[in-house]
């Protein structure tokens, strides 16, 4: 098992990989391309996947259930992409069998579950990581080197918008389902909040927000808001919208910039496919099954467009999430936002563009930075505490939606900067 003491310098780490949805197929390249870790085997509940993966990669494992792949001595790391409910149990089982551990987001349901999954790394001497992958990528790593250096001045508020189709692309029954992790608050929430947290420096005091619902057919939170006040005075907003109608991208690209929301014949079109197939039952959890490994439908693009390709026809870093709505990081001297490929500073007297290579996001940042944490006993940025104070503010911002109040949270840690923006040793853990 490849603990700190135990791992010989420049070991691979073999990763197991526990649920082969959308979400696996979203990290899968980021593993294959990462020089640090090698995919291992498999996990799933559904054989005709693991047999797709195992023609795939020739020489790996499958297993049937987390317990089997836990108990697998060739395993260094057990990626967990189960739906959000069985997070809790599954990390349990991984990191009793002594892997360390990559949960995908939220990292559990419940703050009690957060609790025992921390408990359960600290106990097993392993670390527990949350795939908050946005938060590695490197615009949002390059704002947050401008709060620390104070080049632009103090940063004083930080405002993101999402307006996506998130609520009418094919959503599994555990995405509908009230109260299981599920609506846009709890799929979206995650990566909106946690990027908003690590620019901001991680200690949030309250937040005020609203969640809302107005599709009946979709009973789950479509949309919220939320105020956030952070120490030393920083506020930011969140707003998200998952209702297909405005597409949020325009403010990123510019209006006439090739976004895709400017060509009509795309406005909408995930409400247009829902809508189109109104009279088949299982025409739903159908197409989200085949967002699955495999399965033929990629999940960001319902026209059949891979999702990490824009309209242009260009790939930007890090896929298309981060530049699906506009974010803008003010500075005592400088507004700074996010493009399609970089960012732009407007500052007291001059204007400049900022571009990063490509070929690097923030899923390799993620991966790069546990495996220094695994490997050199670097500073683990988005540990299980982190992840938690994340899943503190979603619950925070439901509350506060429920009680119509501004709520205080307690549980918040600071960002650990990894500060890296690219594949060389840029710097983790400086
Ligand atoms: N980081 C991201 O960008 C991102 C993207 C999508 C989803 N997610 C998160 O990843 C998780 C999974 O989402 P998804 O959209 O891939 O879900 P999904 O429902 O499409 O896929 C889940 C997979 O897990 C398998 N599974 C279910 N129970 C299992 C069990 N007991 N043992 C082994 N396998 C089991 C299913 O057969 C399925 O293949 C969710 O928590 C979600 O919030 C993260």
């Amino acid at each position: 098992m490849g603990t700190r003491a135990e791992m010989a310098e420049g070991q691979v780490l073999r990763i197991g990989i526990v649920g082969m949805g959308g979400a696996a197929v979203n990290m899968l390249p980021a593993f294959k391309r990462s020089p640090q870790f090698r995919i291992a085997a498999a996990a799933d509940l559904d054989t005709d996947i693991l047999a797709r993966f195992s023609s795939d990669f020739p020489g790996t494992a499958t297993f049937r259930s987390v317990e089997a792949m836990a108990a697998c001595a060739d395993i260094d790391l057990i990626y967990i992409a189960t739906p959000s409910v069985l997070h809790a149990e599954h990390a349990r089982l991984a990191l009793e069998g002594g892997k360390h551990v990559l949960i995908e987001k939220p990292m559990a349901v419940t703050l009690d579950e957060a609790d025992a999954m921390i408990a359960a790394a600290d106990a097993n001497g392993v670390l527990l990581g949350v795939n908050v992958k946005h938060s590695f990528e490197p615009r949002v790593l390059k704002i947050r080197e401008f709060v620390r250096s104070g080049e632009l001045g103090k940063l004083r508020m930080l405002h993101s918008w999402r307006y996506v189709d998130w609520l009418y692309r094919p959503r599994t029954a555990e995405e509908l389902t009230p109260g299981w992790g599920s609506g846009i608050l709890w799929r979206q929430g995650p990566h909106q909040l946690d990027i908003v947290r690590t620019i901001c420096g991680g200690m949030l005091r309250s937040i005020r927000g609203s969640c809302q619902t107005f599709d009946p057919a979709r009973r789950v939170t479509g949309a919220y808001t939320g105020f956030l006040e952070f120490d030393d005075d920083i506020v930011a907003s969140v707003v998200c919208s998952g209702y297909d109608h405005f597409d949020s991208q325009s403010l990123v690209y510019g209006f006439d910039g090739g976004a895709p929301s400017g060509d009509p014949t795309r406005h909408a079109r995930a409400r247009r496919e829902l809508a189109s197939h109104a009279g088949e039952p299982g025409w739903e959890a159908e197409a989200a099954a085949s967002e699955r490994y495999g399965g033929g439908r990629d999940s960001g693009a319902p026209a059949g467009e891979p999702k990490s390709v824009q309209a242009s026809g260009v790939a930007a870093p890090g896929g298309g999430w981060l530049s699906s709505g506009p974010l803008i990081a003010s500075f005592e001297r400088a507004d700074v936002r996010l493009t399609r490929a970089g960012l732009v500073v407007d500052a007291d007297d001059r204007q400049w563009k900022i571009e990063f290579p490509r070929g690097w996001d923030g899923r390799d940042g993620r991966l790069a930075s546990f495996y220094h944490a695994i490997a050199n006993g670097a500073p683990m940025p988005a540990d299980g505490r982190w992840g938690k104070a994340t899943q503190e503010a979603l619950v925070a911002l439901q509350q506060s939606s429920d009680n119509h109040r501004e709520v205080a949270l307690k549980c918040q840690v600071q960002t650990v900067d990894v500060g890296s923006y690219g594949p060389g040793e840029a710097g983790f853990g400086r």
